[in-house]
């Protein structure tokens, strides 16, 4: 790793200095940040994107709430001078476990403000800036100090008030619940309570404020400026939403409570997350930003040869689409089976269908399995309130785990471990030791959690700060047994895999599930997904589902692409964990489309952002870690379209074998979404292909080089 940091130095300010403004340039000073103290000695700051204003002056600071042991405590927050300020620039390329790109350029100017309390107390606060060619981060930082030791967070004061009422992909405030469709409106129009479809939403957001979103919150300016808001490393402090003033289009920080209202309980020394503000004036910039990554600390597993990115198939979508179920009562065997009522109905993760997907996987080298539903519990999991039946060690009576783990180590598939905690997360945290170690002794390399329900016994929040703290528990455990993690129904990520590379991917969105559920996901949520969702990192957003129609017994349900969309997603949705979601029979049926998922990748050498736009389309080339193989996705939303791809990022003077997966001439998401067509041609850097794509459509394209000779 290079590092390099320049003009470290400190400057000394005695108490009678004028009010100042400090200016902080990025390195190549695109990205301007200033910091100044108004008149009451409150903390402000700002953001320019060249000279073009983009963050107009907003507050910061706290609002505190008193302790038993603390009374009339006050809020820290104005009446301060600056005690001193420490710069310093890095420039350093460091290298992810697994990643987008092989190299990470981590380039910044940094500025530690240190600001003291006028009064008796004399409190402290710091405030430190990155400002980096791509946009902004800053986070507060409380010194240990005898004035200010535990206390609670009331209410973080940072805003951030924008230029105008910009174009704006929404999700709204609810502080369980992000698998909701993106709203697309003007900041003016944000309003929770107004969401259009419910079945097409989880839920009717349950909390006080409807002009409340979460973030990543992604923005477009009339004048073509892009705009991200978002925070990285949170850790042992609540998620951070954004409460929307829709007159003065004003953001301002709105901390996810616990169960009593309180906010964050903390103790000095400590920081906050990375407030994050990534701007460009291309859209492609936003997806190539890899601000959210470098605010994040380097990996704290020293070894990690053990982590390998993979694809797996699952014992999965054919209960997510009724065709069997978790539960042992739907076995015929069971005492409890409801033959009666579910004549055809089976129990999933029975030992003779798990083998069949093992041996689907083993004959397509697909790497993992998932099977849910192998443990006893799932009767009663749902609307769980009092907790403590899943146990994550005792598998159902058909369900071999023994036979089965042998079957599949014979068979070199990597088994997928499913921990549902149905919300449960305080009992988890008390099994998770013995739940691991059963994973090490049957050979389980990874696992997904899931966290679905209200959290019990006391009502805490997914998104508070002790659910925060939960997620990074598990995935501390996870390494310490050496076992990779999948996290579904947790916080949206920000960048935490940086630290803990063994956290492969999340949910923390509306996933393709949603189709087999419900009224689904609209053609335009994948080109809206990567600009939100996925800036704080990897999605399980499970790809790949061929049978498009005809998979489920409600009228009209559907995914809402066409089946080269399901393709493309595989390098437009960025996971090392990633699903080929249908079933075994499904994919047989379509061998030749289902090549793509056997070749493409899931860890990358280099990324090209070809063209973007959050709602419309998307088009990503990725070249494979350690191999000249490139691939590319295409998507586009409910409107067909064509475009132009310039190969010259190919190696010069190679030629390649392209193999274009493309709608079909009449193709289109709802009427006929299975067209695809297939061709090869052989390319080199000078090609330009012409893709069309359907409405709702997409395409995938493979580059294999073509040995020499041949
Ligand atoms: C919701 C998850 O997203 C889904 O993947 C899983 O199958 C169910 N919960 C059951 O755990
Ligand atoms: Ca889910």
């Amino acid at each position: 790793m290079k590092k390099i940091i320049i003009a470290a130095f400190l400057f000394a300010f005695t108490n009678n200095i004028k009010a100042q403004t400090y200016t902080i340039q990025s390195p190549h000073n695109i990205i301007k940040a200033t910091f100044l103290l108004n008149k009451n000695g409150q903390p402000h700051y700002a953001v320019y994107f060249n000279t073009k204003e983009v963050i107009k002056s907003s507050s910061m600071g706290f609002a505190l709430k008193e302790t038993y042991s603390v009374k009339g405590i006050q809020s820290i927050k104005d009446n301060f001078l600056v005690s001193s300020i420490d710069s310093s620039l890095v420039n350093e390329i460091w290298q992810p476990v697994w990643g987008e790109v092989k190299n990470i350029k981590n380039n910044y100017r940094q500025y530690s403000i240190h600001l003291i309390e006028k009064t008796d107390l004399q409190r402290k606060l710091d405030i430190i800036f990155r400002v980096f060619d791509d946009g902004i981060g800053f986070r507060y930082a409380f010194p240990k100090q005898p004035n200010l030791k535990y206390f609670i967070i009331a209410d973080e004061l940072t805003q951030f008030n924008l230029t105008a009422d910009h174009k704006t992909f929404w999700i709204p405030g609810d502080y369980d619940e992000n698998e909701y469709a993106y709203t697309t409106s003007k900041l003016s129009q944000v309003d929770g309570w107004k969401l259009p479809i419910l079945s097409n939403n989880p839920k009717q957001i349950n909390e006080p404020d409807e002009y409340a979103v979460q973030t990543p919150l992604m923005m477009k300016t009339d004048e073509g400026l892009y705009i991200n808001i978002h925070e990285a490393a949170l850790v042992n402090y609540p998620s951070m939403q954004l409460h929307v003033d829709r007159n003065n289009f004003s953001l301002s920080g709105s901390l996810v409570p616990d169960a009593l209202g309180n906010k964050g309980y903390l103790r000095a020394p400590a920081i906050t997350p990375w407030r994050t503000i990534i701007i460009s004036d291309k859209a492609t910039g936003i997806l190539a930003s890899k601000l959210v990554l470098n605010l994040n600390e380097p990996s704290k597993i020293a070894n990690t040869s053990w982590i390998k990115p993979m694809k797996f198939i699952g014992v999965w979508w054919e209960m997510q689409t009724g065709k069997s179920g978790w539960n042992y009562s739907d076995n015929p065997d069971s005492v409890n089976n409801k033959k009666e009522l579910f004549p055809n109905h089976h129990h999933g993760a029975n030992t003779a269908n798990v083998k069949h997907y093992i041996d689907f996987a083993a004959s397509n080298g697909i790497k993992g399995l998932l099977v849910e539903g192998w443990n006893t519990g799932w009767e009663e999991w749902f609307n769980n309130w009092y907790g403590g039946h899943f146990d994550f060690v005792t598998p159902n009576p058909d369900f071999d785990v023994k036979e089965i783990s042998e079957y599949a180590k014979h068979k070199g598939i990597q088994m997928i471990m499913h921990n549902e905690t149905s919300g449960d997360a305080a009992t988890y945290e008390r099994q998770m030791d013995t739940a691991f170690r059963f994973m090490n002794k049957f050979g389980y390399t990874s696992v997904k959690t899931g966290y679905v329900g209200n959290i019990i016994p006391r009502g805490e929040h997914h998104d508070g700060q002790w659910m925060i703290n939960h997620y990074i528990h598990a995935a501390q455990k996870a390494a310490q047994y050496k076992v990779m993690i999948d996290m579904h129904e947790p916080v949206r990520p920000t960048g935490l895999s940086r630290t803990y590379p063994n956290w492969l991917a999340c949910e923390a969105g509306r996933g393709n599930e949603w189709n087999a559920f419900s009224d689904g996901n609209q053609p335009e949520h994948e080109t809206i997904m990567p600009f939100t969702r996925l800036i704080g990192g990897p999605m399980d957003y499970t790809p790949g589902i061929f049978k498009i129609k005809g998979y489920s017994n409600v009228a009209g349900r559907q995914v809402h692409t066409t089946l080269a969309k399901q393709l493309a997603l595989y390098v437009t949705m960025y996971s090392p964990l990633q699903m080929a979601a249908d079933l075994p029979e499904n994919y047989k049926a379509h061998m030749d489309a289902f090549q793509f998922i056997k070749d493409v990748a899931v860890d990358w050498d280099d990324t090209k952002f070809l063209e973007a736009e959050p709602g419309d389309y998307i088009t990503i080339a990725r070249k494979a870690k350690n191999k000249n193989d490139w691939f590319i996705g295409s998507i586009t939303d409910e409107n067909a379209r064509e475009t132009k791809i310039n190969l010259d990022f190919l190696d010069k003077g190679k030629k390649y074998m392209a193999t274009i997966y493309a709608d079909g001439k009449d193709a289109d998401w709802k009427n006929n979404p299975m067209e695809y067509v297939i061709k090869k041609q052989t390319v080199d850097s000078k090609s330009v292909l012409l893709l069309k794509l359907a409405p709702g459509g997409g395409c995938a394209i493979s580059l294999i080089p073509i040995a020499i000779g041949k």
